[in-house]
């Protein structure tokens, strides 16, 4: 017995050198210490031995039994500790690595455009009203006294859908549906899409955005329409711009105006985007003509008023030296990404 006992402890230790994972020793205390194992074995043959040597035996067989314990709780100290480092150093994240930035989406330049005018307009009083896109002749063009002949309906400018209705050509087609509903004090301004049948080159589109403004009163006068422009394209612009106005010719108004600001990247004194001019042409405006007033059922020997009218895309291409119209349709992600939401 004593012998099995040695072989046993000599087996034990070579097969401890064998033990490679917390998993092998597991195995390994199973096969020695287990129910069916070998020590077990052992203690069952005792009672086979010598009355006189049971308690030494026994004694011997309980010792191997402690120091197999012994081993495999000082290996598993070893080896767990090993597994966890080898487990955290395969999991590691390498936080030096740069995180990837996500894609956010920003307003249009020209929502940001229409954004800051409304501000500033809406600051001096005015409300905004949406006009529809598709319209009649008789908003677009008859109530605001074009005659029948006038070129702007030709088919060259404008796509018509059929013989009374076409694709607005202008905002200001709002007008006269304000007018019929509202009565003096009218002050509204109306943003939207405006179409119109062109080639389209770097300087011109078929679809592009307008703001009109008309403020109906008694005396409005023309001077008060000059220097609500000058106001507000100062706001819009910077304080020292100089504002310029030319007489011109719209069927809905008169007297008619072209209105320049000096040129934002000049100053005035001639460059590029001025053409050598120092000026560059903002706005159509005017007196709103009294056969207007008179289709809106509002009596022109008692109210005047005064309407102007921007291109959007012109504004943003004085603002930000934007030399191609096309641009601001194309959708081109580096485009667009030059102006982000603030
Ligand atoms: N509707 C004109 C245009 O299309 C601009 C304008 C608006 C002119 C109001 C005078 C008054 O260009």
């Amino acid at each position: 017995m004593q012998e099995k006992i040695a072989s046993l402890n000599e087996q034990f230790t070579q097969d401890l050198n064998q033990v490679q994972t917390t998993k092998d020793l597991e195995d390994l205390k199973v096969k020695y210490l287990g129910k069916k194992g070998p020590v077990q074995a052992l203690m069952l043959d005792l009672k086979n031995a010598a009355p006189e040597e049971r308690p030494s035996l026994g004694k011997k067989i309980n010792e191997l039994k402690v120091s197999f314990f012994d081993h495999i709780e000082t290996r598993f100290a070893v080896l767990i500790n090993k597994e966890e480092s080898n487990r955290l150093s395969d999991e590691m994240i390498d936080i030096t690595l740069p995180g990837r930035r996500r894609n956010r989406g920003s307003t249009h330049i020209i929502t940001q455009i229409f954004d800051q005018v409304f501000t500033i307009l809406k600051g001096m009083g005015f409300s905004v009203q949406y006009g529809p896109d598709i319209d009649s002749d008789y908003y677009n063009f008859e109530s605001l006294n074009f005659p029948p002949d006038h070129p702007a309906r030709d088919m060259q400018d404008t796509f018509y859908i059929s013989e009374e209705m076409l694709l607005r050509t202008h905002t200001s087609n709002m007008q006269m549906r304000v007018m019929e509903t509202e009565t003096p004090p009218i002050r509204v301004i109306s943003p939207g899409k405006c179409f119109r049948n062109e080639t389209i080159t770097s300087r011109h589109h078929v679809f592009f955005h307008q703001l009109e403004a008309f403020y109906i009163d008694k005396d409005v006068s023309f001077s008060e329409l000059l220097a609500t422009l000058d106001e507000f394209l100062q706001k819009l612009f910077h304080q020292d711009i100089k504002t310029r106005y030319r007489p011109s010719y719209f069927p809905f108004v008169e007297p008619g105006l072209e209105v320049d600001v000096s040129c934002v990247a000049c100053n005035g004194s001639g460059c590029s985007l001025c053409k050598h001019t120092g000026w560059l042409e903002v706005a159509g405006a005017g007196m709103i003509h009294p056969n207007v007033l008179q289709n809106g059922n509002i009596d022109p020997e008692v109210y005047s008023g005064y309407a102007w009218g921007f291109g959007i895309e012109r504004l943003a291409q004085i603002k930000y030296g934007i030399k191609d119209v096309r641009l601001f349709s194309e959708n081109d992600l580096r485009f667009l990404n030059q102006f982000p939401s603030t």
